[in-house]
Formats: structure tokens, sequence, C-alpha cells
């Protein structure tokens, strides 16, 4: 494995719109339609939201950025990143794991947006039409257990996203994702006006956003750092990769500020479909991963105009599903492109490949098709864990720990100010964080998540 000193012709994102769309895409994802609510839910709404702002604003974004710096200052893909940062140092195993990662993140993220191109498609066909909460359930069981019906969503869903990355940067991921993104904030608005206006959205709204403290617990902080990770698109390479395509003149400070933002804003209007939705029809908020696929079509079944809601809902859900995954497979594609000299259509397809099989392997043990279990877990249960609880933290935690100790502070400076372009005058804040605050969080969270404190 060589890493090539003179990467010829990289391609560039044009503009700081096109930069904010593809990271924004990245970040809002099922993370925050699928994850988010059902979170909020099992961990008590409010006081919950609170302590995850608190911890993504003040944990997340630092890191974040921390990550974006070093792929705009190397640009390169992160295992060639380390390995120009700090030669004939083991930095690089940092970089291939963020990879590693990747590859993990693809097989069961696909799984899930497979799952939602199955719930467009009867949606479209108005599959959920007179269909009764038991018969819902029992959709939903009866098609995961199908084993089959999964994998063929899941190919064409992964089959689109190499589409969009086989075109590259400028005019693949950046064409897409400018029409993608403000697509999904218009979407998310008219879902949000509908549910908002359900008689009862009000109780909704309290279990959103009146804090009950009594409800926080030590496992609730440390599920807020996972989700706030996961949600940033943190720690294994995204940011790190999408930083790479960034010009040098751009404010990235101020550019991974807006995305944060976005992001939490994304997840808030989701928030305020959902619960609004989930309490006028008298359902229990804390239903878990299913809330989206079973207890949603549900209410959609019996709302006035639900069609039309269910499409636009299950039309939002995929197109977030898109604009995330494609920033996985970038990282592949641009590792196996740059450090192994593969062609990028070859790459994308190689990446592609192997996340169908790893993929399909995760729908083949919900299914029950393959018993392989890992304690309580299975396959698909085991990558979710290992990625979210496990790499990511580790990722975020070893890329702070670079950025604030190892990279030298003259070098981190001139690159967050652009050689002088921008102040970065909230150095002192941020070095602080990345300094101590930052690696001491991370480190208790994952040692919590291993048992050992
Ligand atoms: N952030 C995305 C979401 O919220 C998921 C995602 C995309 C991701 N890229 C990532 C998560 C990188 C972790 C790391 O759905």
């Amino acid at each position: 494995m060589s890493s090539k000193q003179n990467t010829p012709q990289r391609d560039f994102f044009s503009n700081k719109f096109g930069i904010i769309a593809a990271t924004a895409g990245s970040a809002i994802g099922l993370g925050n339609i699928w994850r988010f609510p059902y979170i909020v839910g099992e961990n008590g709404g409010a006081a919950f939201l609170i302590i995850l702002l608190l911890i993504k604003f003040g944990i997340g974004l630092p890191v974040m950025l921390s990550e974006f710096t070093i792929g705009r200052h190397t640009q390169r893909n992160p295992f060639g990143a380390f390995r120009m940062l700090a030669p004939g140092k083991l930095w690089w195993i940092v970089g291939f794991m963020g990879i590693i990662a990747a590859f993990t993140i693809m097989a069961f993220y696909s799984v899930v947006a497979g799952w939602t191109l199955d719930y467009l498609y009867n949606s479209v066909l108005d599959g959920f039409n007179n269909k009764s909460a038991d018969d819902i359930q029992s959709m939903f069981d009866s098609f995961v257990a199908n084993g089959w019906q999964p994998i063929i969503w899941m190919f064409l869903f992964v089959s689109i996203s190499s589409l969009i990355v086989v075109a590259g940067i400028k005019k693949g991921i950046e064409k897409y994702t400018k029409v993608l993104m403000p697509a999904l904030l218009v979407i998310i608005v008219i879902l949000c006006v509908r549910a908002l206006s359900l008689p009862g959205a009000e109780k909704g709204l309290e279990f959103f956003f009146k804090p009950d403290f009594s409800k926080i617990t030590g496992a609730s902080v440390l599920e807020a750092l996972g989700q706030s990770f996961f949600s940033l698109s943190i720690g294994m390479g995204v940011l790190l990769t999408y930083g790479s395509y960034v010009q040098k003149s751009d404010n990235i400070g101020s550019t991974t500020f807006i995305v944060a933002f976005a992001d939490t804003a994304i997840a808030i209007l989701a928030g305020m479909v959902i619960f609004p939705a989930v309490f006028a029809f008298g359902i229990s908020p804390g239903s878990g991963p299913g809330l989206v696929f079973v207890t949603l079509p549900n209410i959609f079944e019996q709302m006035p105009a639900g069609y039309i809601f269910s499409v636009l809902f299950f039309v939002l859900l995929s197109v977030a599903a898109i604009t995330s995954f494609i920033s996985i497979q970038e990282v592949v594609v641009a590792y196996l492109s740059e450090e192994l000299n593969i062609k990028r259509k070859t790459a994308t397809f190689l990446a592609a490949g192997g996340a169908v099989f790893l993929g399909a392997l995760c729908a083949l043990s919900q299914s029950g098709h393959l018993n392989i279990m890992f304690g309580d877990m299975n396959l698909f249960d085991l990558l979710d864990f290992a990625s979210s609880n496990l790499m990511l933290p580790l990722g975020g935690l070893l890329i702070v720990i670079f950025v604030a100790w190892f990279m030298g502070k003259e070098r981190l400076l001139r690159e967050l100010r652009s050689n002088g372009l921008y102040k970065a005058s909230y150095f002192p804040i941020y070095n602080f964080i990345i300094r101590f605050i930052a690696p001491i969080a991370i480190t208790a969270v994952f040692l919590s998540k291993l048992g050992l404190i």
C-alpha cells in the first residue's frame, strides 16, 4: 500500500453551498428522522433533548471541526491523510479503522435504507390503506422475516447511491445534494404543519419540549454522546474525506457550525412531526426502532389525506438515507482510488459489492435465515452496536487527540484561519475543548459502554 504524494487532479466542491449541502446531506439521515425521535422517546423527552444539545455543540461540533480540518489540510483520504501528517508513525491505523468502520456502517445502514424504499413503494401503492395497527405490525415483521425482499430493496438502494458516487464530487455528490437537501427541508416543513394541526398535537409538543430531569440517568448521557456522533457523521472519516474536497479559501469553522445547526434543526423538526402525531393518536412515544416503520404508517392510515403525507414522509426518509449513504461510500471509494490506484468506477463498484454482501448477511441474520448470534445480538445488531458505540467514539477520540496534541498549534491555526483570511476567534475555547474536555468525556463514555466504569 503506497500513499501517493502527488494526487493527480483532485475534485473539489465548487462553493460553500455545495460543501454545506453535501456535508449536511451526510449528517442529516436516518439518524435524525428514524433514530433521534425514538431515542428521545425512550429517554424521557425534553430533558434528554437539552443534554443532547449541550453535548452536541459542546463536544460534537469541536470534534467535527477537527476531523474536517485534517481533511482540508492534507487533501487526502483518511489513510493517506494520517500517513502524510505523521509519516513513519502508527497514526495511519486511525484512518484505516475509519475505512473499516465505513464498511461496517454501510452494511447495516443499507438494510434500514432498503426498508425505507419498500415503505415508499408501499405507500405509493396505498398498501397501508384499511390496515389495522396489528396488520401493519405483521406486515413489517413478515417483510423483515422474508429475507430476500429486504435484500432486493437494499441492492436497489446501493445501486442508486453508486450512480451518484461514481459521477464524482462536483458532478455527482454536490450536484444531487444541492437539489435533494432543499427538497428535504420543504417536505419536512409541510409534514410539520400537518402534524401540528392535528387535534391533540399539544401533548406531543409538551412531551418533546417540557423537561423532566428525573428521567435522566447516566445511561442517557452516554446515549446522547453516541447519538451526537452518529448524527454529525463523526469518527469514521466521512468528514475528513469531505473536508479534503473543500477549497483552501473556505471558512471551515463557520461551515461546520452551519452543518451542525442544520442537522439539529432537522432532527427537531422531525420530532415536531412525529411526537404530535404519535400523541394525537394515543400511541406510546417509547416504541423503539419500530416508531417510524410501524407507528407512523398506522398514523397516516388514520389521518385525513394520509396518503399524500405518507408518500411525502417516505420520500423524505429515502432522500435523507441516500445523501448520508453516499458519504459513507465515498470514504471507501476515496481510499481505494487514491491509495490502491483503482479507477473510480471500479472502486465504486467494489465498495457497493462489499456493502451488498455484508448487508445481505445482516438482512439474513435478522430474518433468522442466518443463525449466528453474538451474545444476544444478531449480525445486524452487532454491526450497529460495534460501529455506533465502539468505532465512532474511538475514531472521534483518536482524531481529536491527534489534532489537539500532535498536529501542532501553528499548523492547526493556519488551517482554521485559511492562512489569515479569517480570525477563528473561537480558537481558545475550541482548543481547550479538544485538548481536555472532549478526550475525557469520550473516554468516560467509551469505558462505561464497555462496562469498565
Ligand atoms: N449522520 C448520518 C445519520 O444521521 C449517518 C452517517 C452518515 C454516519 N455518515 C456517517 C454516521 C459517518 C457515522 C459516521 O443518519
